[in-house]
């Protein structure tokens, strides 16, 4: 379903998604005055036992930034559920593999009777039965496997051997009784003419929700003009035709499972609504941050490490919150460039911060899909 008209543009047709998005951002922009922690990240190592292509992270089986101990991090989590509302926040344990820490079921645990809900976010390919079933009776109810493509696709990046082993992680997953299980997937040129063999196979393996995002220019690719990992504007078309047209589809046919696109900019009034349900802008620091693997406190683990404004094994996370996330909350540096004078900005407010940093010359999304 291509869009004549511009992603920028309003037509009368949008009226009601417009006052919807406008509605959003205003709630979203009370955050900057009002902050209000309610996502909260940890990179539990840099370790991974794959060193995909992609990696934003740069991942690989050895790591020089130093973890946190179990002990250090159970006392991290403590002051945080000392200093706000324990039970209104998500904790998404991200990495590097978060299954290569030993310690993870004790701190899934931890996080449970603390109140806190919890999810990962893995390869997949060290989820067996047992781990599954050892992270429901710790609490966990959502998980998120990588799923790159189908098994030729996903491998290139991944490696061999590894296809099989996500997909079977998203079987166990469900045998196991976790809630929500979903499949991420970075789409890049070669896998999206590939997304509708992708969500069958996702689907068959289990997957409640599949979630499909763009590859940044972090980590692995920084600086990289990497035509292989990179939509053009007329595939950005392609894969929102693909995503809304779906989502329709699934709307209709009454089946609980769910698709949406993720990105930290606007897309325009038409799209935003269309692509994933409600606000899904940034929120780097307004209500997510995150504890790095060495105790760094930032608000996104896909920032610069740069952004850390501070460690949590110096000073209590709730003082850093307070006092040191003003880099996060102030937006006039973002009124630059393309920004400057564009009608969007109440919107919007400059777009996603790490694709800000990371893709300098390409974050709009307004712009990704003209062209
Ligand atoms: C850094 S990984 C850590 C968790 C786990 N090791 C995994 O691969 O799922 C978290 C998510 O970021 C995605 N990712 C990796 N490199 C990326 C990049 N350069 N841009 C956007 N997403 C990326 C991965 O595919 C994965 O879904
Ligand atoms: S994307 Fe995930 S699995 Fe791949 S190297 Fe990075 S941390 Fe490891
Ligand atoms: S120009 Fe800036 S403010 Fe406007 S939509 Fe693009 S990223 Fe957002």
């Amino acid at each position: 379903m291509h869009h004549p008209k511009p992603a920028s543009s309003v037509g009368i047709l949008d009226f009601p998604a417009l006052v919807r998005v406008r509605r959003d951002a205003a709630r979203r922009h009370r955050l900057f005055q009002a902050p209000d922690l309610t996502y909260l990240f940890w990179e539990s190592t840099l370790r991974c036992n794959l060193a995909c292509k992609h990696c934003g992270s740069s991942c690989e089986a050895r790591s020089d930034v130093p973890e946190l101990t179990t002990d250090q991090v159970l006392g991290i989590l403590d002051t945080i559920a000392q200093d706000f509302d324990a039970k209104r926040i998500f904790v998404s344990v991200t990495g590097g593999e978060p299954l290569l820490r030993h310690d993870l079921y004790t701190v899934i645990e931890h996080l449970s009777k603390l109140g806190m809900r919890s999810c990962i976010v893995t390869n997949g390919t060290l989820l067996g039965a047992c781990q599954a079933a050892r992270l429901v009776d710790c609490g966990m109810d959502t998980i998120s496997i990588s799923i790159d493509g189908t098994r030729e696709l996903h491998e290139e990046v991944r490696g061999k051997g590894t296809y099989r082993k996500a997909l079977a992680a998203l079987s166990r997953a469900r045998e196991a009784g976790v809630q929500l299980v979903e499949a991420i997937t970075c789409v890049r040129p070669a896998n999206l003419d590939k997304l509708e063999q992708i969500e069958r196979a996702v689907t068959e393996a289990g997957a409640h929700a599949w979630r499909l995002i763009t590859i940044d220019r972090m980590g692995r690719l920084a600086r990289a003009d990497d035509t292989q990992m990179w939509l053009e504007p007329p595939q950005v078309r392609q894969l929102l035709d693909f995503i809304e047209t779906r989502r329709r589809e699934i709307d209709k046919s009454g089946s609980p499972f769910r698709i949406q696109f993720s990105c930290g900019g606007f897309l325009g009034p038409r799209r935003e609504l269309a692509v994933r349900p409600g606000d899904g802008q940034c929120f780097a620091g307004l209500c997510v941050a995150s504890i790095l693997c060495d105790g760094a406190v930032s608000a996104c683990p896909s920032l610069p490490r740069s952004w850390a404004q501070g460690s949590a094994l110096e000073e209590r996370f709730s003082t850093i919150w307070r006092t040191r996330f003003q880099a996060f909350r102030d937006t006039s540096w973002r009124k630059t460039g393309v920004c400057a004078d564009c009608s969007w900005w109440d919107v919007c407010r400059g777009g996603g911060l790490h694709e800000r940093l990371a893709q300098p010359e390409s974050f709009c999304w307004l712009e990704r899909q003209e062209g």
